[in-house]
């Protein structure tokens, strides 16, 4: 068994391809490359610089296994790649504790403006007036979207003393219960919160979701923080209402358009942006590419994988 490994991976994920016997090749080849080496391997793992395009999978004539260490499948031609029965697995916790810990970092810096006071400092300012903050103890923490992410933001904001409302209609209470959160809908999330979280995942339904309307329903001392996906957030509205004294202020991570060349939010004073790292730690990489060479292991051997994203080749 023959697997391609074409973008950089983590080291524990290449040994454990190795002990179990596949001839691994390590090469960050070209898209052309690609697409003449691809007939020779019977599976393909990849992070998110390589493009698993239909053209790709088409050539792969061995291909049966693609997988993708980390959790979105963007960058691969999910379609094509089903129709072909190739499995296409990938580690959709590996980041949710990095995800977590740097949404509640943004939260931080929103509350004390600790980004905005190195840049002061650095400029040889003391500007101590300038930078009173807030406690997070007290404040209402909302979430809209509230999967593995939100909770564990959510264990984390219980022991800073937060109350917590979120809005999910696809679980239940009791799943949230051990984190303190009261699952509520979304008018009460936007109305209540001193602090907004986004968790959802990106679909027709959450696209937008955050627009003009519900921007207008939150505090005008609310802070935002965009950890999850760019277009939930409607980034026009977004940025009327920081202008216009609505909003207190946003932490983004991720954008419509990415990188978000020229949008005024990522210069706009009221905005913290980070380049969609929320994700880039040494354990979640770690993590990611261990659990994906599993998961392609197991399936090579005839196993069943428990995240196999097109579950519908099992049947
Ligand atoms: N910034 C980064 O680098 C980074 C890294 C990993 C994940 N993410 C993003 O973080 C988000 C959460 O990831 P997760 O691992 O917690 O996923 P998850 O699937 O565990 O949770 C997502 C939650 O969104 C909820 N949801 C779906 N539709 C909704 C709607 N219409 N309204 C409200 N909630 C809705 C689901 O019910 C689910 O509970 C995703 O958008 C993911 O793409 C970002």
């Amino acid at each position: 068994m023959k697997v391609l490994v074409s973008d950089s991976v983590s080291q524990g994920a290449m040994d454990l391809l190795k002990k179990s016997g596949i001839d691994v090749t390590y090469e960050e080849v070209s898209p052309e490359d690609l697409l003449k080496r691809i007939p020779e391997f019977e599976g393909l793992m990849v992070r998110s610089r390589t493009k698993v395009t239909k053209q790709v999978i088409e050539a792969g004539k061995n291909l049966k296994v693609i997988g993708r260490a980390g959790i979105g499948v963007d960058n691969i031609d999910m379609p094509t790649a089903t129709a072909k029965r190739i499995a296409v697995v990938n580690a959709p916790r590996a980041s949710t504790i990095s995800v977590a810990e740097f949404a509640f970092l943004h939260m931080l810096n929103m509350a004390r403006g600790l980004s905005a006071a190195d840049a002061s400092m650095k400029k040889g300012e003391w500007a101590k007036k300038k930078f009173k903050g807030n406690e997070l103890y007290g404040k209402t923490l909302g979430f809209i979207g509230c999967g593995r992410i939100g909770y564990e933001v959510g264990m984390r904001a219980k022991a800073f003393g937060m109350k917590m409302v979120a809005y999910d209609p696809y679980i239940t209470q009791q799943v949230l219960d051990p984190a303190s959160i009261k699952l509520t809908d979304l008018d009460t999330v936007l109305k209540e919160s001193d602090f907004i979280t986004i968790h959802a995942l990106l679909t027709n339904e959450t696209r937008g979701m955050v627009n003009a309307a519900a921007i207008k329903k939150m505090k005008k001392t609310a802070f935002i923080i965009n950890c999850a996906r760019g277009g939930i957030i409607d980034e026009k509205a977004l940025k009327e209402a920081l202008d216009s004294g609505n909003l207190a202020g946003a932490s983004l991570d991720v954008f419509e358009n990415e990188p978000p060349t020229g949008s005024p939010l990522v210069t706009h004073p009221k905005v913290c942006a980070s380049p969609h790292i929320a994700a880039s730690t040494k354990e979640a990489q770690e993590v990611a590419g261990v659990t994906t060479a599993e998961q392609m292991i197991k399936f090579i051997k005839g196993d069943k994988p428990e995240f196999i994203v097109n579950k519908e080749i099992l049947k």
